[in-house]
């Protein structure tokens, strides 16, 4: 993995940020009514004396008070958007866009090209309009990770600007890096998570499949044969931890099978794939209850009543049949997609913070950001970070839940997320897109904008159809369409 962590600290060099104007200026641009129904921009002729004036303002980093600013002194800012709002709910009021509930969502996505007027797509799919199935199709679902987006928002962004190379700072399990492989598109992914790296690498790596192949099988019958030898049980007793962590969150049954996969991976090229294996097996065979898979808070040892499954259930108290089940699984994933990718594409990932990372050149990016206070996303991961020794940074996630919702951290939050985008405008081709995908509750996201220097063309809508249980309940999000403001 071309790890390039960048150990930079104290305060981000974000240009101007004290200085930088509140509203649309002269000589920069100024939201004005749409010919076709998208907000978009115009360059303004002169400076008049209220934008040498706004010029020197304090930025204080707060996108509530900034809004209120936009709305006083900007009022044709305010009333684009507002004529702009067609139908979308509640609290989404200054928002550019017109979300369609009418007819069939559009699901023909191979159909897309520069051409296709965005604002035509339904992208409110149902269930049946997008299963599952077709969400975590092939190595998308090689591995859990909570905070993922569809696969097929980012085959739509990606055909629309045809890129050369696309960028995603934020880049998770890997969904933009696996689309822009699958279009042959080359690709630069950067995360702080040391384990979302290895699943991305794991999941975009050229293989030679038959040695694959060999190499799953073979390590699968080791373990088995292993753990069916009469020797076994002085086997498991020397395979002992004294890593407190993995000691009270599993059986001493699993962990001994766990930790005996683990011994085996060292001996194989791809112990990179193993090591995935390993992780998704650990994380079903944890003493957790079925229904809280995602953050469980403390290890479940005795029988308790499944929400999930509605009858008693026992903790598990191995860890095989995980590690039997997800290897051959993995194994057919990755085989689906060697089948559907096109075979050139380049693909980079970088182990760092995307504030201050180093990149090559790109002309288009795709993302969606953490969300302030939400996901710990290093700790959704905790049992591979233990159970492979990868370093934790959970301090350098921005937003993440424990640093919480205060507005402290929601300044903070602000303040990283624009050090983020100015570092992209950096290595951003002239009139590059960016593409954000995020639910922008705090409308924070139009000043990060012009404050990075980018100018906000769309802002498209979306219905977030969400599953049952704990996390059902209605949820919008927004796709956010800026270009490089040259
Ligand atoms: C919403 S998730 C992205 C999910 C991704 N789109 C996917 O489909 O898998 C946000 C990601 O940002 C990462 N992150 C948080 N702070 C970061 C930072 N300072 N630099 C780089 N990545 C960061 C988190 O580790 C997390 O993986």
């Amino acid at each position: 993995m071309p790890n390039q962590p960048k150990k930079k600290k104290g305060k981000s060099k974000l240009p101007k940020a004290k200085t930088t104007p509140l509203s649309p200026q002269a000589g920069q641009r100024k939201l004005t009514r749409p010919r076709n129904g998208l907000t978009e921009t115009k360059k303004t002729p002169g400076r008049s004396k209220r934008d040498v004036k706004q010029k020197s303002l304090t930025v204080d980093n707060d996108p509530q008070k900034h809004r209120l600013k936009i709305e006083e002194e900007s009022p044709e800012y305010v009333i684009t958007q507002r004529d702009l709002f067609g139908n979308g709910h509640e609290g989404s009021k200054r928002l550019g866009y017109s979300p369609t509930y009418n007819g069939a969502p559009f699901t023909n996505f191979r159909s897309i090209n520069t051409l296709t007027d965005l604002t035509a797509l339904n992208l409110n799919w149902r269930e049946a309009d997008l299963p599952e199935k077709e969400r975590t199709k092939h190595v998308h679902r090689l591995h859990p990770y909570l905070g993922k987006y569809i696969p097929q928002l980012v085959e739509i962004f990606l055909r629309k600007f045809a890129p050369k190379a696309v960028y995603d700072p934020f880049a998770g399990s890997g969904t933009t890096l696996v689309e822009a492989k699958a279009l042959g598109i080359d690709a630069i992914g950067s995360d702080v998570s040391a384990f979302n790296c290895l699943l991305m690498k794991v999941k975009t790596d050229a293989y030679d499949l038959r040695k694959l192949e060999h190499e799953i099988r073979d390590s699968l019958d080791r373990l088995n044969s292993d753990l069916k030898q009469s020797l076994f049980a002085d086997r498991r007793e020397s395979k002992r931890t004294d890593n407190a962590y993995l000691q009270r969150w599993f059986h001493p049954n699993a962990l001994a099978e766990l930790l005996l996969y683990r011994e085996l991976l060292r001996d194989y090229d791809y112990s990179d794939v193993l090591k995935v294996i390993l992780s998704r097996a650990a994380r079903s065979a944890r003493l957790t209850t079925h229904f809280d898979l995602d953050f469980p808070k403390h290890p479940q040892t005795e029988p308790y009543h499944c929400y999930k499954h509605s009858r008693t259930c026992q903790p598990t108290d191995n860890a095989l049949q995980f590690l039997n089940r997800y290897a051959l699984d993995t194994l057919h994933r990755i085989k689906e997609f060697a089948r559907n990718a096109k075979p050139n594409n380049k693909t980079v990932i970088i182990h760092g913070d995307a504030r201050f990372v180093d990149l090559p050149c790109f002309d288009l990016v795709v993302t969606s950001p953490p969300y302030v206070g939400l996901i710990d996303y290093h700790e959704q991961h905790r049992y591979a970070y233990e159970l492979l020794n990868l370093p934790l940074q959970a301090d350098v996630e921005i937003g993440a839940a424990f640093k919480g919702n205060s507005e402290r951290a929601r300044k903070n939050y602000c303040r990283e997320i624009a050090d983020v985008f100015a570092n992209v405008r950096r290595h951003l081709k002239r009139s590059g897109h960016v593409v954000v995908v995020v639910n922008d509750k705090n409308d924070l996201y139009d000043y990060v904008a012009q404050q990075t220097g980018f100018v906000v063309q769309q802002r498209l809508k979306r219905h977030v159809n969400r599953r049952t249980g704990r996390r059902s309940g209605d949820f919008f999000e927004e796709v956010l369409i800026w270009r490089r403001n040259d």
